[in-house]
């Protein structure tokens, strides 16, 4: 049987993430972002963020997939559900659950890069700094990780554990 060990409590999350909702709307004022999050892992954290902000935004999707069922990611990224809203011209913020070597993240930089948006920026809940193998500006950062597999609050491990409210290391 796997063990959970609580890593942050829903408790300090929820800080994380309001401090993250002020710093963002200090920053979009007046403007009409596209919250573009990264599904499955942040669709939490998506809806958590947008109820602690008081100001116009639009909420978009995509997905990707690096991982496949294991804890490694393959290296190899793939558009798995494409965005349905136009890009150009918008201020864009991916919503990411964590940062772990920056493989996914860079790959959609790039691709979003093409379609020419007016600003492109990265909110990251969680961070994994020490597994990072491609350097990103993180402009919106919650908790620092250790390079640890976690589970909880939108990340899973083979599907499992999303729902859980705290950030848990799993141990096998
Ligand atoms: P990266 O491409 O290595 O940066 O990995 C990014 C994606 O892998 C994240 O968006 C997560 O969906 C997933 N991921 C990375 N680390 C973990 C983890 O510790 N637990 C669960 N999912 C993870
Ligand atoms: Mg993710």
């Amino acid at each position: 049987m796997p063990q959970l060990q609580t890593l942050f409590t829903p408790e300090e999350i929820k800080l994380a993430v309001k401090r993250l909702a002020q710093e963002i709307s200090r920053d979009y004022q007046g403007k009409n972002p596209l919250f573009l999050g990264v599904l499955k892992g942040s669709f939490i954290f998506m809806a958590d963020l947008i109820r602690n902000l008081d100001m116009p935004l639009e909420v978009e999707f995509v997905a990707l997939s690096s991982y496949g069922q294991g804890m490694e990611s393959s290296g190899k990224v793939n558009v798995v559900q494409d965005l349905r809203t136009s890009v150009k011209g918008r201020d864009i913020l991916i919503i990411e659950d964590i940062i772990d070597t920056g493989i996914t993240l860079s790959f959609l930089l790039e691709y979003l890069q093409c379609k020419k948006p007016a600003s492109l920026k990265i909110c990251a809940l969680f961070d994994k700094a020490s597994c990072r193998q491609i350097p990103l500006p993180i402009d919106y950062l919650g908790l620092s990780v250790p390079d640890v597999f976690v589970v909880g609050y939108g990340l899973d491990y083979d599907e499992k554990f999303r729902h859980l409210p705290g950030l848990y290391l799993l141990k096998e």
